[in-house]
């Protein structure tokens, strides 16, 4: 009797009067069994998993400041990872993913809205345009020229989103009245380094509500 053998026979337990060594050998031919039972399972429903895995896919075009993209992507793509991820177009950035920064601010159809909250499969044939496409060649938007002689920005990270919707609310007449009205209407752009004053000077200063200068010399 070996020692497994004497272990199990002193036991009074199953496994007591199933020896050790006998027990594992049967629960090792169980599992296989159990494996191949669930392997040819799977075998006969693989039509039924492929049609509910194909469906998550599809091919969507946008026309991305002005250039027609043909993309294959999940259905779950976010506008935001489309261009970050699958077009290397970074100049969009993702802050919280979640709708309350505006860093991912970009337009779609004339109109800014979140591309972390817009999944890309909703928006198949729209007219997308990012921070990339605002300069003109080398000639820089009127907003951007702004940015840089407000120094509306430190780390730069929330430029672009400040930008995009800087230019949509210019466009949706937001920029013209108030300071106030301004202000609202910018407040889904947060900015980490409090750079809002130059901010708001840019965007007022582009729809000619302020003249064009250096805030911090005007106010000296
Ligand atoms: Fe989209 Fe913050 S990354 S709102
Ligand atoms: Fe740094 Fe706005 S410039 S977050």
């Amino acid at each position: 009797m070996n020692r497994d053998d004497k272990k199990a026979s002193d036991s009074s337990g199953a496994i007591g009067v199933w020896p050790r060594r006998d027990f594992l050998k049967g629960v090792g031919l169980a599992a296989g069994a159990a494996a191949t039972t669930s392997a040819s399972a799977a075998t006969a429903s693989q039509p039924a998993e492929q049609s509910s895995v194909t469906p998550t896919q599809r091919e969507i075009t946008l026309t991305i400041n002005k250039q027609k993209v043909t993309q294959p992507i999940d259905n779950r793509t976010t506008l935001v990872d489309l261009l970050r991820e699958h077009l290397a177009m970074t100049g969009t950035k993702k802050g919280c993913d979640h709708g309350t920064c505006g860093a991912c601010t970009v337009h779609v159809n004339g109109q800014r809205v979140l591309s972390c909250l817009t999944l890309a499969a909703t928006i198949d044939g729209a007219d997308v345009t990012t921070i990339e496409g605002l300069a003109q060649g080398d000639e820089l938007h009127p907003m951007q020229e702004a940015f840089l002689r407000c120094d509306g920005y430190q780390c730069g990270y929330c430029t672009p989103g400040q930008i995009m919707s800087g230019v949509a609310c210019i466009e949706e007449g937001h920029a013209s009245g108030s300071a106030e009205e301004t202000r609202e209407w910018m407040s889904g752009n947060l900015c980490r380094c409090s750079a809002y004053p130059n901010i708001l000077a840019a965007v007022r200063q582009t729809s000619g509500a302020e003249p064009a200068g250096d805030p911090a010399e005007q106010t000296s």
